[in-house]
């Protein structure tokens, strides 16, 4: 008898942008494809933010469909049942909540970009997203794409590309996960070579379905003491800087490297 073989799952396990903070609002409710399915995104009145899979445990409406906030609760459009932020049935109209929950999607806010958790078999993260030497602001996406391919390989390929773009202004760049990257690069113009900035530019894929992503190319601008950016960033800022090499930078340098 052959070698049964395990087909490949068709997501990666890992972290991935789902959206950016600024689109959610206190009150506000959205959707967005998810590896193979949907994901609601909402966040409370009090701003927690939640991601969960979209059907109510009641009768299954989308709750992304007429789905809305009420304080800290997230309410169903069919029957009024109310959800609290860790999933369970808080309030209905017609009595004791039923022991129902929604399914919460594990979810993190870093960089001002909203991250959902995926694993094949539902497991818990296995890690975090990693730590940057920022602050950086928040990144404004300039580009949202649906494309073919699987987050690693369309995020590797953009990556290039930017990289080859970039030619001798390139900096470094760090890995994310399996579909997100950052690449910091150096002020473009000549007259503003002094400035202790830099560009960021993020690379973000969510798998939506097999083959598929939905890729965001954001911007923002790293605006950092220099000693707390990546480490070539800070050697060149430094030679570049007569600010920074007057010692003004603040901070210890950080002993990561961007490269991955
Ligand atoms: S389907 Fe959601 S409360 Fe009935």
């Amino acid at each position: 008898m052959g070698k049964v073989t395990t087909p490949a799952p068709p997501y990666p396990e890992g972290w991935f942008c789902i959206g950016f903070s600024r689109e959610w609002k206190a009150g506000s409710v959205g959707t967005r494809p998810f590896a193979g399915g949907d994901a609601v995104v909402y966040r409370t009145r009090r701003g927690v933010l939640r991601v969960i899979r979209p059907y109510c445990p009641h009768l299954g409406a989308h709750l992304g469909a007429g789905g809305t906030v009420d304080g800290e609760y997230l309410v169903c459009p069919f029957h009024r049942f109310a959800f609290a932020p860790d999933g369970t049935c808080a309030r209905t109209p017609y009595g004791t909540p039923p022991r129902a929950s929604l399914t919460l999607l594990p979810s993190r806010e870093a960089y001002g970009i909203v991250w959902a958790w995926h694993s094949p078999d539902g497991a818990p993260p296995s890690g975090e997203l990693p730590s940057l030497p920022g602050p950086f602001h928040s990144p404004r996406a300039f580009r949202a794409t649906e494309e073919a391919g699987t987050p690693e390989e369309v995020t590797e390929r953009v990556v290039g590309r930017i990289l080859s773009r970039a030619g001798s202004r390139h900096v470094g760049r760090r890995a994310l996960g399996p579909g997100a990257a950052l690449v910091v690069i150096e002020p473009v113009r000549r007259h503003l070579r002094a400035a202790p900035w830099s560009l960021a530019l993020w690379v973000l894929t969510t798998p939506v379905s097999p083959g598929r992503v939905r890729r965001w190319t954001a911007g923002s601008a790293a605006v950092a003491p220099v000693a707390r950016l990546p480490r070539p960033l800070s050697q060149r800022a430094r030679q570049n800087s007569p600010v920074l090499r007057g010692g003004r930078g603040t901070g210890s340098p950080t002993p990561s490297d961007p490269g991955s």
